[in-house]
């Protein structure tokens, strides 16, 4: 995000907000309009919503914040706050609930969004915390785009004919192979000049990372095949005791969405498409369980939070923490796989432009990457502007993913985003890439 000062800069902001909150509402009406009214009621999987839940609450938290925070103004439906609530129903429990229909849900997002505009156009963007550079509205749009991404994986859970379709991710023009050194030294992790920055983000610190040795690529599909032939699965010795436990009881057998024919040939379905298994592809839908065996076997290890920021953002040439591994610019087609542009992850070696000035490559989109860290508050941080984002979940059972996916837009994907979930998940769209502490004589 640029800084936007002078009056001109304020409507170019305010059509930056605009634009940026149209895009996120396609999304979500082309992932709700493409299934029928039973299949947005339905349940898809206990661990998902049902869409029209999403919808209705990507509705809800606009009207919070947007509407009635900053816009001053009553309420729309002050009665369906609680059912919208994410801390009041567990998602496996949402169906059960008197939620607004489909029609019902739709007619309510489109007269929040309609104050929204009101807002939008009354507000200087200036004067308050809430307001200053936009940040409610980036922090709806983020959040809008958060749930379309979770909306995305119950359309990979739904079973049913495929109903979305997008242009085949680019084709690989570079050979990735290999890891590259980082050396040991202090950067600059998290931000706090970043306007749309969520709290977990901020404040910017420095660490310092000893030496390490990165992936240039995140695993693949070959490269994960050959942890299942040679036993992976079956070798308690490589997974941690939780995880080996997690195996056992989940029947856990290669990642998800993973079919094999009787000719053992491996296929896996994508939204509803059985196709080849495509070796370059970066392997996904894998919990922190299965990458931390695979790194095991592979005598490595995943990447710290720290390290994976580091490889993603540190410029050794300048001595400069920047935005993205390319610098500063926003993403695009040619530096990263973002946006559902395209339906899954592109092979390794397809977005060379994305690539860091050390040479590690797709780190941002394709898949989220799994890190070895829990999720932690960085020292200095403050809650804003609401516990239930971030601060409730610090410590929890959970570990941090970096780098955003296929799935995520670019509005909610940075060098410094921050996302979390439970090790043993893996609807979500996850792969991970290996790290390596170096032998002194290396470093
Ligand atoms: C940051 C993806 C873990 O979906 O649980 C959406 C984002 N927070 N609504 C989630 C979020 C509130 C969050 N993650
Ligand atoms: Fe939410």
């Amino acid at each position: 995000m640029q800084h936007y000062t002078d009056r001109s800069g304020t409507e170019q902001l305010r059509e930056h907000i605009a634009t940026t909150l149209r895009r996120a509402r396609e999304r979500t009406t082309a992932l709700t309009d493409s299934v029928d009214e039973a299949e947005l009621v339905a349940q898809h999987s206990r661990l998902m919503s049902p869409l029209v839940w999403d919808l209705a609450h990507i509705g809800n938290q606009e009207e919070l914040w947007l509407v009635r925070d900053v816009g001053g103004r009553d309420p729309v439906r002050a009665d369906i706050d609680e059912l919208y609530d994410a801390f009041k129903h567990p998602r496996s429990d949402r169906p059960q609930l008197p939620l607004l229909d489909p029609a019902e849900a739709r007619g309510y997002v489109a007269t929040v969004r309609d104050k929204v505009w009101e807002v939008l156009d009354r507000s200087p963007l200036r004067g308050g915390e809430l307001v200053d550079g936009g940040f409610a509205f980036g922090m709806l749009a983020q959040h809008e785009q958060q749930h379309d991404e979770t909306m995305l994986a119950t359309h990979q859970l739904r079973t049913g004919n495929p109903v979305l379709s997008a242009p085949a991710p680019p084709a690989a023009t570079t050979a990735v192979r290999g890891e590259v050194v980082i050396p040991a030294g202090e950067f600059t992790m998290g931000t706090s000049t970043d306007a749309w920055a969520l709290d977990n983000e901020r404040p910017a610190h420095r660490v310092h990372v000893p030496a390490f040795a990165i992936d240039a690529a995140p695993v693949s599909n070959a490269q994960y095949l050959e942890f299942l032939a040679d036993g992976g699965y079956d070798r308690p010795e490589l997974w941690s005791e939780r995880g080996w436990s997690h195996r056992q009881e989940a029947g856990l057998t290669a990642p998800q969405f993973w079919e094999q024919d009787s000719g053992g040939q491996w296929w896996r379905r994508v939204f509803g498409v059985r196709r080849p298994l495509r070796p370059q592809q970066p392997v996904v839908h894998v919990c922190w369980f299965e990458a931390q065996a695979y790194a095991t076997w592979a005598g490595k290890r995943l990447p710290t939070e720290a390290e994976w920021e580091k490889a993603a953002r540190y410029d050794p040439a300048t001595d400069r923490t920047r935005a993205y591994p390319w610098g500063d610019s926003d993403p695009g087609p040619a530096t990263a796989n973002l946006g559902q542009r395209h339906l899954e992850p592109a092979d390794i070696g397809a977005y060379p432009a994305g690539a860091s000035p050390a040479g590690v490559h797709q780190l941002i989109g394709d898949v989220w990457e799994w890190t070895s860290s829990g999720f932690q508050p960085y020292p200095g941080f403050r809650a804003f502007p609401y516990a239930e984002y971030s601060d409730v979940f610090f410590g929890g059972d959970y570990r941090v993913l970096r780098g955003g996916s296929f799935g995520t837009d670019p509005v909610a994907c940075r060098g410094t985003f921050r996302n979390w979930d439970h090790p043993i998940r893996r609807q979500i769209f996850a792969g991970f890439r290996l790290a390596r502490t170096l032998d002194p004589r290396e470093a």
